[in-house]
Order: C-alpha cells, then structure tokens, then sequence
C-alpha cells in the first residue's frame, strides 16, 4: 500500500478528535466544534478549536491548522511518514515503511540518519562493555550508576582512535556524507572523515518517539576540552527543543503530570536510578520558548533544580520567567549545598531529596532568598528599593492574577514596606512590559496576519466552505465578479467541483491552495451564524457581489468617459440602466 492508500484507510478508521485527545485530555466539547487551550502558542483561553465534521483542527490564535497528519507531526515534530506509521498503528493497520522509494528525498534522509544513529549507539555500548571499555565502567561506578541505569539510558563508550566508529559504520555499509550529516563523523582538511567524539562517556539522546537523534559525550580525562561535548545540530537534532531523558521519563511525567527539570545528564541518571523518574535536563543551553512550549503539552507544574552556584540561580531565574510567560505553573527546588543534585542523591539519598522537592518554593520566594543569601544586619533603604525592583521583575511575569497580588503582599511583608508603594511600582513596570520594546521573544506568539478578503466575499466564501452545493445560487456569479484573487480561485475551484463528492471539498481545495490553507481551515471551523447557509442567504450573497462588481465596472467606465470607444459607451450606458432598476440589496 503506498502513502495515499494508507492516508485513506486511517481516515477512515480514526477520528481526529480521538486523535487530539490522546495530547490534550482537556478538549471539551463546545457547540459544534470541540475547544482546548492550543498545544501551539502560548494562550490562557482557548482558541483551538478541532471540527468533527470536517476532520480538522484550526487554532484562531496562531493559525495553526489541519488534519490529523498535520496534527501528530506538528505536535511530535515528526515527518508526514512518521505520523503515518504512528496513525497506522493506533488505527490498527498493518503498515511499514516498506516502499521506501515512494519517500520524498527528506524523509529517507531522516530514515537513513536514524538507522546510523541507532548503529553507532549499539557500537559504543558493546565497546563499554569489551576490555577497552574497563576504565570507562570504573568511571560509571565511581559515579555510582549501576549496570540498570547503564543499560535503560543505553551508555556506551567511544575510544580515543581517530577513526573506530566511521571505520565500523563504512563497514557496516554507511556512507561518509551520513556520517558526517549525522554528526558522527567530522570532515578533516585533508578530506578523511574521523570520528567526532572520541574518548568520552556516550550518553545517547532520544526523542519523546525513542528515536535516537544525538548523542552527548562526557570527557574522560581531566582538561579534555569541551567536558560535555554534543551532537551538532542536524536534521534530527535540534538542540533548543531537546530535554534529555524525555523518552524515559514521560510515562511518569504523564502519570504525575509534572516534570522535574534538571541542569545536565548526570543529575537526569542519578535522579531516575533513585526512582525519581519525571527529570529532564535541557542540552546545556538556557531553557528555551520551545523547551517551555513542548514541557507545556504534558504537565503544567514544572519544578526546576539546577545547580546550587551562581550561574545555577542565574538560570533558575531566566527559566521561571519563560514558564511564568508560558502560563505555567513553576517552582525552584533548592538543595542548600554545594553539591550537584547527583551527588545529593548518592549522598542523602531519595527520602532527602523528596523532601526538598515538596520544599520547592515559587519563583518569587527563590529570588528573595538567593537574593538575601549573603547579606547580614539591617539593610539601607537603597538597597531595599534596589532588591524590591529586581524582585518586581519576577512578580510582573506572574500571569496568575492571584498569585501576583500574593506576591505583593509577600513583598510588602518581607520588607516592611506599604502594598500601595508596591502596587504603584508594579504598575509602572507592567506599562512597560506590555508596551516596551523589551524582550519580544517571550511574548505570546503574534497572530500571522489572514490576508484579507472584502467581508462579502469572504461570508460567501464561508458560506460555500460550509455547504458547497449552495453554489447552485449563483448562476450568474462569475470568478471575475469578485475583487479579492482569493475569492476568485476559491469560486471558480468550488464551481468546478460543482456534481462530485462535497464532502472533500475542504481538503480539495486546501490541496490546490496551500497558500491559502490557513483562511480556509479557519471558515471550515469558524461557525456561521443561525440560519445563515440557506439557499436564500447565499442567492443574496452572491447577487450582492455580482452588484457590487457591476457598480465597480460602470464607475471604471465614467472615470474614462472623455474617452470612450462605441462600445464602451454602450455598455456603461446598459450598466446604467441595470444598476437603476436593479433593487439595491442590503446585505
Ligand atoms: P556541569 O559542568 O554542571 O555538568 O554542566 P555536571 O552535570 O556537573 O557534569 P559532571 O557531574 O561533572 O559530569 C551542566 C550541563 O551543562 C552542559 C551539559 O549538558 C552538562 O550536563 N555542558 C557542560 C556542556 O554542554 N558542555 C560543557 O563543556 C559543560
Ligand atoms: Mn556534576
């Protein structure tokens, strides 16, 4: 069966809203559409909005839209295949990827680079496990990561030798392009491709699909430079939407429906060896809008740890502003020590730090003392003016209303200052944030822009979207008669549809138009008012439109009328007279 037949079955097997509920548990009901706050963009109120009827989805706050396909790859980041071959499986279909030729060049490249991936992991494990790979266990143990956790996490070992992986994977019949576009291999000056990681702890990172898509490895000796060295970014492999340990940790994840976010591989094994099995750790990068936007489709509660130093607080600090943004609830666990939260494990083990879980304060709480941390005695008031605006900057994120005037009853508390001087201090920070030019990139997504389309044309575009066999209302109607080039394409596609199957007219004309898709997902779920697609409504539409279209051509006609031919002067004259007898119709 080739990609087409299989689209077609699962459609016939799957329904889109069972298809978007398996993500987002919350899609209600509401009229004829259901409605959940979209997986998308960041939103309070929701605007995605999913249509029974016509198998889609559309969000009218960032545009987003679809069928189910669209769905899973969107929200998965899969290719068009991938989302086949999962949609195949919930549907019960028996389906492989068995015409491989029948891909398009993108999708065999993602293909090929997770086969390479998955057989240079294989390759470092069985080497961690030869007599090379001795010193590399004594490190592990020394760690104490026990052989459980070496195999769930699939640790491995690459040697120090220029060239043992490529050797392997050319044996094994890769091509030196694959290595190198899969980050395994590194092209050197004089034309050789050596291996990229040698001599490091192997730490493979896997998509939330289990797919291996990079790898991260630790250096073995002291001074190896840089300690922790990653993939590059390739097709697979996107740093800023990555979290270490995501694969293994979401079924606990979804189970408690919050997330514990770490500061690196080592803290993510240790935590998961303890049974703590909800952490992930970004790659060594800020936390990100994407990590935010991702972590938010499987839990809403997110706790961070990092690192009890400096540049631990730092990033604590800078990743609960992107939560607050994202509508998201945060706290930051703090482990009073100064030691990493795997050495915190292995030291006072599980019951411990639990506790300090349970302990995790808000974000505004976690500033006030990191900030307070090393100060003894009375404070001046400069510098508690000066604490108290820093301290701001955390409350003005907080988008929970009720959480932020906590907030500022906490501060005026804490520093025997009146609520009201808070308040109004508030207030000036929060005209700037709205309208400042400041930090664009954590703001809700803007809303790209629908082009736009004379609101009768668009209403009796909607009104064919929504039943195109009203067309038969507009005999007169002609593509021309219409101002907009969208409303001409759309006519006339709709008008050469006229007698075949009405229920494909959506995904139709989305294929003819893709450029268009966006407006035409959005009238296929947007719903008409009361009574409005009947025959009347659309006759009157579109006698409407031929009017308006008349009147456009006889006043094109006057402007010229110093110089127009015979026939010209003809038709402006019959125009006239049509236009004065016709009834104006208000619609
Ligand atoms: P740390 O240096 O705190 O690592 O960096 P760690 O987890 O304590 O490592 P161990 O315990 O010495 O093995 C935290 C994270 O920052 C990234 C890695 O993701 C690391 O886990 N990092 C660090 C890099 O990407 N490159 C580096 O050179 C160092
Ligand atoms: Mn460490």
């Amino acid at each position: 069966m080739n990609s087409h037949g299989i689209s077609d079955s699962i459609r016939e097997k799957l329904d889109i809203v069972d298809v978007v509920r398996d993500y987002i548990p919350e899609l209600r009901k509401a009229g004829r559409n259901y409605k959940a706050v979209c997986p998308f963009h960041n939103e309070k109120t929701p605007s995605f909005n999913v249509s029974q009827d016509k198998q889609f989805f559309y969000c009218f706050g960032c545009s987003e839209g679809g069928d189910m396909f669209t769905f899973v790859m969107k929200i998965e980041g899969l290719t068009f295949v991938e989302a086949l071959k999962k949609l195949a499986q919930k549907a019960g279909i028996q389906w492989t990827e068995t015409e491989y030729h029948q891909l398009s060049a993108k999708e065999r490249e993602r293909l090929d680079l997770k086969k390479i991936m998955s057989a240079a992991a294989e390759f470092y494990k069985k080497l961690l496990f030869s007599s090379n790979g001795e010193k590399v266990r004594l490190y592990l143990g020394g760690r104490k990561i026990n052989k459980a956790t070496v195999e769930c996490f699939g640790l491995g070992f690459a040697p120090p030798d220029e060239q043992s992986l490529t050797s392997e994977l050319a044996r094994q019949g890769f091509s030196k392009e694959l290595m190198v576009t899969a980050g395994l291999g590194a092209l050197r000056a004089n034309g050789l491709v050596s291996d990229y990681f040698r001599n490091r702890v192997m730490f493979p990172i896997r998509n939330a699909a289990g797919d291996i898509t990079a790898f991260g490895g630790r250096a073995l000796e002291d001074g190896q430079q840089p300690k922790y060295l990653n993939s590059p970014e390739t097709p697979l492999f996107s740093k800023r939407r990555t979290l270490y340990g995501i694969y293994e940790a979401l079924p606990q994840i979804r189970k408690e429906g919050r997330m514990l976010i770490m500061e690196g591989y080592m803290d993510v094994i240790a935590a998961h060896q303890h049974g703590v099995t909800f952490a992930v750790a970004p790659l060594g990068t800020a936390l990100s809008t994407d990590h935010a936007a991702f972590i938010k489709r499987y839990s809403k509660d997110t706790i961070l740890m990092f690192d009890a130093d400096d540049a631990g607080i730092r990033a604590s600090v800078r990743a609960s502003d992107i939560f607050m943004d994202a509508g998201m609830y945060v706290k930051v666990a703090d482990l009073g020590e100064s030691l990493d939260p795997d050495e915190y494990l292995n030291e006072y083990g599980r019951e411990a730090f639990d506790a300090k879980l349970v302990q995790a304060a808000d974000p505004l709480e976690f500033r006030i003392s990191a900030l307070l941390r090393n100060r003894t005695g009375a404070m001046a008031s400069q510098d508690k003016a000066k604490i108290i605006e820093a301290l701001l900057d955390t409350v003005v994120k907080q988008t929970d209303e009720i959480l932020k005037s906590e907030w500022v009853k906490t501060l005026a508390t804490r520093f025997d200052v009146t609520q009201e001087s808070i308040l109004r201090q508030l207030k000036k920070k929060s005209v700037y944030a709205v309208s400042g030019p400041a930090d664009s990139k954590n703001r809700e997504v803007e809303t790209p822009k629908l082009p736009e389309v004379p609101a009768i044309e668009q209403g009796f575009i909607h009104l064919l979207i929504k039943d195109a066999s009203l067309i038969s209302q507009a005999k007169e109607l002609t593509a021309t008669d219409f101002q907009s080039p969208i409303s001409k394409s759309l006519f006339s596609a709709i008008r050469d549809m006229e007698g075949s199957d009405l229920s494909k007219t959506i995904s139709r004309l989305i294929e003819l138009f893709p450029e268009y898709a966006p407006l035409i997902m959005k009238l296929s779920v947007e719903e008409l008012g009361p009574d409005m697609n009947t025959p009347q409504n659309a006759a009157k539409a579109a006698e409407t439109i031929r009017r308006l279209s008349l009147e456009r051509k006889r006043k094109e006609l006057k402007s010229r009328m110093g110089s127009l031919k015979q026939a010209e002067m003809a038709e402006y004259m019959a125009l006239s007279a049509l236009l004065k007898t016709t009834a104006k119709t208000d619609f």
